[in-house]
């Protein structure tokens, strides 16, 4: 694992200080949902990148801990706004905070969460750094608005998909990674390399991440399975089922899902080989980033970067 880093483990220790700092409020209600969502863990891949992209300047670990932690903080609002919107119940493990608290608190959670990732990048940030960090949010707000106009739309094309999973999930990863680099002073050049690289990872990311929604378990993914597709959520597997010779079952099976809980969809999507088409989809961004990566100045962060890349075609959770 990469965490046995001793630096990035050093520095990530410093994020969960910084983190438990930067959520604190004198709602009682709200406080303790925010702890137990800084509890809850997650995998923190957003800091790390931020962490990362700024070993390839001068690292100065008072700049670029508050600017990770933000990071990962609007992190955690999209994804409580997320699972108001896809009504899920568990997330990281445990009940969502709007199961728990009622959609109202978890919206203004999620507000309050976004306030305070700006209150500590204002306080080590540049304007152009608000800005690459305000756009990147919108984009998400984008991807997430597409994502929802085409529920349900048998007619979603893989263009669609690419470009909604770009705005809602690559976005963020651009900007964590390419930030850090900004962050310790690297050339404009050298900013946006670190950008294309996080996007592409952030695109195999979510790319297996819809995998996982088939093939993974509530208990290995830590929120729950087959959820996608019963929000009417049409994502690469089945997108590429309704474009193959399966595509009068598939929308028949998709139809079926409220009955039958998705039983026929699987068997379609194993006939059709769909998993493992997608899989070579996620594959080809791997190798993308990877051959980037590897262009990139010999640092602790591009050692660690590597690993991350490898990690994703087989990660679980
Ligand atoms: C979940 O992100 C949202 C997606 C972009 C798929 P993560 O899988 O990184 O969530 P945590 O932070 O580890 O819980
Ligand atoms: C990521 O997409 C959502 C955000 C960018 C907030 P998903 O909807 O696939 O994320 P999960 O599966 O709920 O974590
Ligand atoms: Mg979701
Ligand atoms: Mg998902």
């Amino acid at each position: 694992m990469w965490m046995d880093n001793e630096f990035l483990l050093g520095e990530m220790q410093q994020v969960e200080i910084q983190l438990k700092k930067a959520l604190k409020t004198r709602n009682k209600t709200v406080q303790d949902a925010m702890t137990m969502l800084q509890q809850s863990g997650g995998k923190r891949l957003r800091p790390m990148l931020t962490i990362l992209g700024g070993t390839f300047g001068d690292y100065v670990s008072r700049d670029i801990v508050p600017l990770a932690a933000s990071l990962e903080i609007i992190h955690m609002a999209t994804l409580i706004h997320d699972d108001i919107i896809d009504d899920t119940k568990t997330r990281r493990g445990s009940e969502t905070l709007h199961s728990m608290l009622g959609r109202d608190v978890a919206v203004y959670t999620g507000d309050f969460l976004f306030t305070r990732a700006f209150l500590l990048i204002s306080d080590i940030a540049e304007v152009k750094l608000m800005k690459d960090v305000s756009k990147a949010m919108a984009y998400i707000c984008e991807g997430e608005i597409d994502q929802n106009e085409q529920r349900y739309s048998k007619g979603t094309t893989v263009k669609q998909y690419l470009k909604r999973i770009s705005g809602k999930t690559a976005a963020l990863f651009a900007i964590s990674l390419a930030a850090g680099g900004y962050k310790s002073g690297c050339s404009k050049k050298m900013m946006n390399k670190l950008g294309v690289i996080g996007k592409d990872i952030g695109m195999a990311f979510q790319i297996i991440d819809d995998i996982l929604d088939f093939t993974g378990s509530e208990s290995s993914i830590g929120k729950p399975a087959f959820n996608d597709v019963i929000q009417g959520v049409y994502t690469l597997p089945v997108i590429f089922a309704l474009n193959s010779k399966y595509k009068a079952e598939t929308e028949e099976a998709l139809d079926q899902i409220q009955n039958d809980g998705g039983k026929s969809l699987r068997i379609i999507l194993e006939k059709a080989e769909v998993i493992e088409k997608t899989r070579g989809i996620a594959l080809k961004y791997v190798e993308k980033a990877r051959i980037k990566t590897l262009e990139l100045p010999d640092t602790v962060g591009k050692e660690i970067i590597l690993k991350i890349i490898d990690q994703q075609v087989n990660r679980k959770f």
